[in-house]
């Protein structure tokens, strides 16, 4: 078992080689612009998804009772979720929606629809401070 102390020093030394590593590697503008632009496709396709894109066995839609994602709050997660009785990530509560309401399959927490989900979900929130635990 490691000490707080030790802890804290693997920590700081595993920052300083990410720093280390950051400033070795460089990036330019366009990469900035070719990074949001990536973003903001999947932020595209998750919008897609959620107003109907997303192929349910009883045709419901995430819309349906979510009108628009900016009446979700990405930004309280992770918290305890009642309905999974435990501390949840955001992906979790999505899938929740998906096995229930949907009742359809749930994604993967790295299936590329759930990604693009979640980028339209955090987008919508964008600015609200964070607030996890929150109800
Ligand atoms: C039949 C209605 C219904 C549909 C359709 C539905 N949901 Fe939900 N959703 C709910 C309910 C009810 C909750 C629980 C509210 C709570 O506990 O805060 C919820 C909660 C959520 C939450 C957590 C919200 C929060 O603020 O904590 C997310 C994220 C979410 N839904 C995403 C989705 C997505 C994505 C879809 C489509 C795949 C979807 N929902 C479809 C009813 C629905």
């Amino acid at each position: 078992m490691k000490t707080i102390t030790q802890t804290y020093l693997l920590l700081a030394a595993s920052a300083a080689l990410v720093a280390g590593a950051a400033s070795a590697d460089p990036f330019t503008q366009a990469d900035l612009d070719r990074w949001k632009a990536e973003y903001m496709t999947s932020v595209e396709k998750g919008e897609k998804l959620f107003h109907g894109g997303l192929k349910s066995k009883n045709t419901v839609s995430c819309d349906q009772c979510h009108p628009n994602a900016t009446n979700i709050h990405p930004e309280t997660y992770p918290k305890f979720q009642q309905q999974l009785g435990k501390v949840a990530v955001l992906g979790e509560m999505i899938n929740w929606c998906i096995m229930n309401p949907l009742e359809s399959d749930p994604l993967a927490l790295d299936d590329p629809d759930m990604v693009d989900l979640q980028s339209y979900i955090h987008w919508e929130r964008r600015g609200v401070p964070l607030a996890p635990g929150k109800h």
